[in-house]
């Protein structure tokens, strides 16, 4: 049998998913992590960068993991763990902290951003990349999937990686991202991008008064026969064969259209939803638990490495 590739990704736990989440990032982990050895992190250390509320945090990583476990990811088939658990990461940014330049770090997308926001950047901010570097290469990554906003930093992880091998010798796999054309961005009630930083979401597990709510809201304009942010969600969930019937039936009829795409969203959303309810905290930690330990002997492997490498080992 060919030996799998392996794959690695992270996620950091922002909160309340929602339907762009689960088309852009839970879904397309959920149909391929099988194909691969794979590693799936929540990065509550990145977050760290932005949030500072301990209970937010811990409840935020509870929540992205259950949302995992409803969705049917089986923590037997992968490694599902949290950042902080594995201090090899955050030990081995620091060596890259020590290898790339405060030039190089100054073009990061995200510290670009902020300094044109006329936010103050944190440290963390800048040395983001390099953490992430880390959370990559620790475990001989292949592919790392990713959106495409994060295509900047595989190439900071390439560039460590790099960096390392010709200081001290070949040691880090130079990994590929894996961004897929075909997952679109989904719509939210105003047309954007679903995001929960525009207020314009359908929640992943929302209960049937909360989906109600969201599809009400809507934004219709009333020029056309079809209202296109209903359709643009409605074909997220059921072809476009399937709701030619209805949408030609219900031509202008925007209000039933919303009752249609209220009823087909609850139907979809329900077993999720249920699954999810089923999954405790002890069951999500236990995972962690385990999942901190797979990840732990591989980290720890390449740290004894890296560490004579560099030679803080006498
Ligand atoms: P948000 O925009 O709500 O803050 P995040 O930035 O936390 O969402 O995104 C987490 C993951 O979900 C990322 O992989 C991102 O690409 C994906 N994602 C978020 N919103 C959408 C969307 N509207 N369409 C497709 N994918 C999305
Ligand atoms: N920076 C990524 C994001 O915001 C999350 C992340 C952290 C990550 N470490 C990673 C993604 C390692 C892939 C691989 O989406």
């Amino acid at each position: 049998m060919a030996v799998k590739k392996r794959l690695f990704t992270g996620l950091q736990p922002s909160g309340q998913l929602h339907l762009g989440n689960y088309f852009g990032a839970l879904k397309p982990f959920l149909d391929t992590y099988q194909e691969y050895d794979s590693f799936l992190m929540v990065a509550d250390y990145h977050s760290l960068t932005s949030l500072k509320n301990p209970t937010e945090l811990r409840a935020n990583v509870v929540e992205v993991v259950r949302a995992y476990l409803a969705l049917g990811v089986e923590p037997s088939k992968t490694v599902i763990f949290k950042q902080s658990d594995v201090p090899e990461h955050t030990e081995l940014a620091w060596i890259f902290d020590c290898l790339v330049s405060v030039q190089f770090l100054i073009q990061g997308h995200a510290y670009k951003d902020k300094v044109a926001k006329g936010l103050e950047p944190n440290a963390g901010l800048f040395t983001y990349p390099m953490l992430m570097a880390a959370d990559i290469l620790l475990y001989d990554t292949d592919m790392v999937p990713v959106g495409q906003d994060q295509r900047q930093h595989i190439e900071y992880a390439r560039e460590a990686a790099a960096k390392f091998n010709i200081t001290f010798g070949q040691t880090f796999k130079e990994p590929q991202e894996k961004i897929s054309d075909d997952v679109a961005v989904v719509p939210g009630i105003d047309g954007q991008k679903m995001s929960k930083s525009y207020g314009n979401t359908v929640p992943l597990f929302g209960s049937r008064e909360e989906i109600a709510k969201a599809v009400m809201g809507i934004v219709t304009d009333s020029s056309g026969e079809r209202p296109e942010n209903v359709y643009a969600i409605h074909k997220l969930i059921k072809s476009e064969e399937e709701l030619a019937g209805l949408y030609e039936e219900k031509k202008g009829k925007y209000k039933d259209l919303k009752e249609a795409l209220i009823e087909d969203l609850d139907a979809f959303i329900a077993p999720m939803r249920e699954k999810r309810t089923a999954i405790t905290d002890e069951e999500v930690k236990r995972v962690l638990t385990e999942g901190a330990a797979k990840a732990k002997a591989f980290a720890a492997a390449k740290m004894t490495d890296v560490r004579k490498k560099v030679g803080v080992t006498i």
